[in-house]
């Protein structure tokens, strides 16, 4: 069973969270933020979609192949705000058929840095003792995720390692997924499979020396046991910290209810950040990684 906890009295994380962490690639840490927090988060995330979403490609559906657009829209979203729709959320004409805020898959991938708010929310001492007790030094933000996994349409993420898309050497990733709704097998919880990690990773999105962002096996031949899947059922303000090759996935949600979560990428500034990452910070952007504290 994967391991749950809270941060004890002084808010650093037991001692037996960080085994646990090694152990299995994932804890659950309950009790993480409050439900105020949550709400807080939850309605600056919907005033960023009415902000954001109108702008991004897809709204409209157009003979002329949109993959382009979207491509570039995806790419420059690395240091941005960017809003991209959920597929279910088109009708066969490909016209919206589902209000605005019901339509959005996520947004990202820059909040931590570029939204006061989120900033707030991403960073701080409670965090910074998570990283130190499962052993990431030097802890820098990549990037952030808002996901809405919208009732009935919220589509299903197949089984991946989130270091097949942010690539360190040695391997640092962590990701640390907060709940901000409730997220139970109905609504599309996560799952994953514990102890998997040590088997490394398997593939990895990076820039080809065209620059071009391409899929490159690196242990094509690796099976995970999905048999020792668990699934994370946790409630809302709860935060599951998961390593870079932790095998995840969730299923559609097919209930009324959304299951709204947030998802920060940090990597150890001490590990080298490959040049092929798709998110770069170059120095003329002056928005260089930062960390918890
Ligand atoms: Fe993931």
């Amino acid at each position: 069973m994967v391991h749950r906890c809270r941060l004890d009295s002084n808010d650093r994380l037991p001692a037996e969270a960080g085994e646990a962490y090694r152990r299995d690639g994932v804890i659950v840490i309950e009790d993480f933020v409050s439900a105020e927090q949550c709400n807080v988060l939850k309605a600056r995330a919907l005033a960023l979609v009415a902000e954001h979403a109108p702008e991004a490609p897809g709204t409209v559906f157009s003979t002329r192949d949109q993959s382009h657009a979207k491509d570039r829209y995806f790419e420059e979203s690395a240091n941005r705000i960017g809003a991209f729709f959920e597929e279910g959320a088109f009708d066969a004409e490909g016209k919206l058929c589902v209000p605005l805020d019901r339509a959005i898959n996520k947004i990202g991938h820059a909040m931590h840095d570029l939204d006061p708010l989120f900033d707030a929310f991403s960073r701080g001492p409670r965090l910074q003792a998570v990283a130190e007790g499962i052993g990431l030094d030097h802890p820098q933000l990549v990037q952030s995720m808002y996901i809405f996994k919208q009732p009935g349409i919220g589509g299903e993420v197949m089984c991946h390692q989130d270091s097949t898309f942010l690539y360190t050497e040695p391997q640092s990733v962590v990701g640390f997924w907060f709940a901000i709704e409730d997220a139970h097998r109905g609504n599309g919880c996560l799952g994953g499979i514990p102890g998997e990690h040590t088997k490394g990773l398997r593939e990895v999105y990076m820039r080809d020396a065209d620059g071009k962002l391409k899929m490159e096996p690196v242990q094509p031949e690796l099976k995970w046991d999905m048999s020792r899947l668990e699934w994370l059922e946790v409630k809302e303000g709860t935060l599951i910290v998961f390593h870079g090759a932790f095998p995840h996935l969730s299923e559609p949600n097919r209930s009324e209810q959304s299951r709204h979560a947030y998802t920060l990428h940090a990597i150890s500034g001490d590990a080298d950040y490959p040049a092929g990452n798709w998110i770069q910070r170059p120095a003329a952007l002056n928005m260089p990684f930062r960390g918890f504290v």
